[in-house]
């Protein structure tokens, strides 16, 4: 198949680099291949309704490497699938991805890059299986996409909240205090994990290892025994006590998306009456997606992106584009989100911050 015109989309939340890909995708279409590139609006939505697409030249996405969120918008509702729409007033759902197959083939879309997460990379999928040639890009802070070593967006998210635990040990040391910090994920731990290694956290909680409070005001109460008389906690939003529940702040009702959160006040209010310290909690929520990306993740997306142009041009439909090592390779999308990756309990990073002392509250 000859290729003359291609789509391409952000989907789910914003993540720094998404910019860096859509730039490296267009250049490399344009400059390599002579293509035709389409930005579509807001993820799939930009497929169903009308007057939602555009052509992307090499002026648009001049100036476009340093800059955070994405130029095309983006969405984590607009499942053409399930697709909600409002008729006289009446909400109601329906499948929608005829019309996005028919869209795609109107406007001679001869290939759709879908840039996203596993939710969005689940729906490239389902369109590959209706017929629609697509080629996928790896996108999330949570860095929970399985045969990627890791996702873009991930290392900044990281320095964020990194830098965050930097400024409150100070506050901690000062007032002898127990300083919280609340960090993203969703049902992984890797945020929490990496920046509660690169901060010096004193306890880290994780999905993967479930917690007790007693856990973490023995080890509190351990550091003040020896000295120490602040600790920081690193929590990630989907952390759940031993036989207990994540915390969300919306649980998802009607067309909402469940919503984690909370789970550092209900802990450090705990933590206040078991080992009689002044603490404090600071979520740090979408700080963390926000801004400029790291370079490390502006070299991850520029390749990302003109891997996804060379895989759509050797016809690696059904693909995504993938970090093995220090090679960039493409697999099947299909394996990429059948199941999600996740912190090993028994894995390496666990055990160097076992090594350093860190609880993990067990
Ligand atoms: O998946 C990225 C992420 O930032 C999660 O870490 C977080 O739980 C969720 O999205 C928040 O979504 P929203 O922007 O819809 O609140």
């Amino acid at each position: 198949m000859a290729i003359r015109r291609i789509g391409v989309l952000t989907g789910g939340g914003d993540c720094p680099g998404l910019n860096a890909v859509i730039r490296a995708v267009v250049k490399a279409a344009i400059l390599q291949h002579g293509w035709e590139v389409i930005g579509i609006e807001d993820g799939f939505e930009g497929l169903i309704e009308p007057g939602r697409t555009r052509q992307l030249t090499l002026a648009d996405v001049r100036g476009l490497l340093p800059r955070g969120g994405t130029i095309l918008g983006t969405t984590n509702r607009g499942n053409p699938f399930a697709f909600h729409k409002v008729i006289d007033g009446q909400e109601i759902v329906y499948d929608a991805s005829h019309e996005v197959v028919e869209h795609i083939g109107q406007m001679d879309m001869d290939v759709l890059v879908v840039i996203g997460g596993d939710g969005s990379l689940s729906i490239a999928l389902d369109l590959a299986q209706l017929g629609v040639p697509v080629v996928g890009v790896p996108k999330t802070i949570d860095n929970d996409l399985a045969l990627t070593d890791v996702t873009f967006g991930f290392d900044t998210a990281l320095d964020t909240a990194t830098y965050a635990i930097d400024k409150l040990h100070t506050t901690a040391e000062s007032h002898h205090r127990v300083m919280m910090v609340e960090v993203m994920g969703r049902n992984a731990g890797w945020i929490a994990l990496h920046s509660g290694l690169a901060g010096g956290a004193d306890v880290i909680l994780i999905p993967e290892i479930p917690f007790t409070v007693e856990a973490i005001c023995a080890c509190v109460k351990e550091r003040e025994r020896h000295g120490a008389k602040f600790s920081i906690v690193v929590v990630a939003e989907g952390a759940a006590p031993v036989g207990g529940k994540q915390v969300f702040q919306h649980t998802g009702e009607g067309r909402a998306v469940p919503r984690l959160g909370g789970i550092a006040d209900r802990i450090g209010r705990q933590i206040v009456v078991c080992s009689g310290k002044e603490t404090r909690v600071t979520v740090l929520g979408h700080l963390q997606r926000g801004g400029s990306p790291s370079a490390f993740d502006r070299i991850l997306a520029t390749r990302f992106g003109t891997a996804a142009v060379r895989l759509a041009a050797d016809g690696g439909f059904g693909h995504m584009v993938a970090l093995q090592g220090t090679e960039i390779v493409p697999v099947p999308i299909g394996d990429a989100v059948r199941v999600p990756k996740r912190v090993d309990p028994q894995g390496e990073m666990v055990q160097t911050a076992l090594d350093l002392g860190i609880s993990f509250g067990q």
